[in-house]
């Protein structure tokens, strides 16, 4: 194995350890908390087992730069999944993208239902912050409001889910190059970018490396959202793990619409160099990621 999927599996194993501990309920055997034992189960469905916790690594790598390890820079990996788990949840309902399959089995509001989906997806937002707010993620606590209150600007109506709105609101409309960008760089790109930054806040990083990390992070998440596109364009849903050829189906505005496949691995290839670029005053020691 060389060093790269060393490190991603680290981070898809210290991922599993932290919310593992912290979904655990003790079975309870009183009829009223039958639905919360239904939430909780819905929860654990959401976020456990699958995915490639490519946030979570991330915060582990950008945190490494500056030698911090451990169980609180775990902790913040586990947080910003726990969004970007709730963000997919959120994402494939009826009411969303209407999808029936990801990471390879039944979306969670068709393996409960739409209602069970939809606070699952709240409960592991809400997590999120309870984690970062806790002292066991980092005892100081101006850290830790760093650490929130990037993942709030982040997650909420400048990043994730004002990207989400602008994404659905594009359907069928031919946006230019700069609006799609945009939207992708909130969709997605802004939660990679908390990632990036939550090393950075984690090492006590000094403004520039905080700055290069912050570009990292916003160039490595526009690739990812192309790469996800292209997968959505020319992969089958058996390597894909969901559903496949959407995006043209729906009308949603893609730099793949936009371009073609060709073109938009050239965007692709592009962007990855961005992001390489925003690494180097990092040095060697960046060289994982
Ligand atoms: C899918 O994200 C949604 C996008 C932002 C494109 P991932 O491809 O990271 O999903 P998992 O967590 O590995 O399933
Ligand atoms: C999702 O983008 C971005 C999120 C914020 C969840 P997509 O809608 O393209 O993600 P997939 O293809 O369903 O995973
Ligand atoms: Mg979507
Ligand atoms: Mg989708
Ligand atoms: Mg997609």
């Amino acid at each position: 194995m060389d060093r790269l999927d060393e490190r991603l599996k680290q981070a898809q194993e210290a991922v599993e350890r932290v919310l593992e501990r912290l979904l655990l309920r003790p079975p309870i055997a009183d009829d009223a908390a039958g639905g919360t034992q239904r939430l909780v189960s819905a929860v654990r469905y959401a976020a456990l087992g699958g995915g490639k916790r490519l946030r979570p690594f991330i915060v582990l790598e950008t945190a490494r730069l500056f030698d911090r390890t451990g169980d609180g820079v775990a902790r913040a990996a586990a947080a910003l999944e726990c969004v970007h788990c709730y963000s997919l949840v959120h994402d494939d309902l009826p009411a969303v993208d209407d999808d029936d399959i990801r990471r390879g089995r039944p979306t969670v509001h068709k393996a409960f239902d739409e209602a069970t989906a939809i606070l699952a997806g709240d409960a592991l937002l809400t997590l999120a912050f309870a984690i970062l707010a806790d002292p066991s993620t980092d005892a100081d606590a101006t850290v830790r409001v760093a650490l929130v209150a990037g993942l709030a600007k982040a997650a909420g109506i400048d990043g994730m889910v004002g990207g989400q709105m602008l994404d659905l609101a594009a359907e069928g409309e031919r946006l230019g190059e700069a609006a799609v960008k945009r939207l992708q760089a909130m969709k997605t790109g802004a939660l990679f970018r908390a990632a990036a930054e939550a090393g950075a806040i984690l090492g006590r990083a000094s403004l520039p490396e905080r700055d290069s990390l912050a570009r990292f992070g916003a160039a490595f998440g526009l690739a990812f959202q192309l790469a996800d596109d292209l997968i959505d364009a020319t992969a089958s849903p058996a390597t894909a793990g969901k559903a496949t050829g959407k995006d043209a189906r729906r009308g949603k505005a893609t730099l793949v619409a936009l371009h073609g496949v060709a073109g938009a691995r050239a965007l692709l290839a592009e962007t990855v160099a961005e992001a390489e670029q925003a690494l180097v005053p990092l040095g060697l020691r960046a060289a994982v990621l």
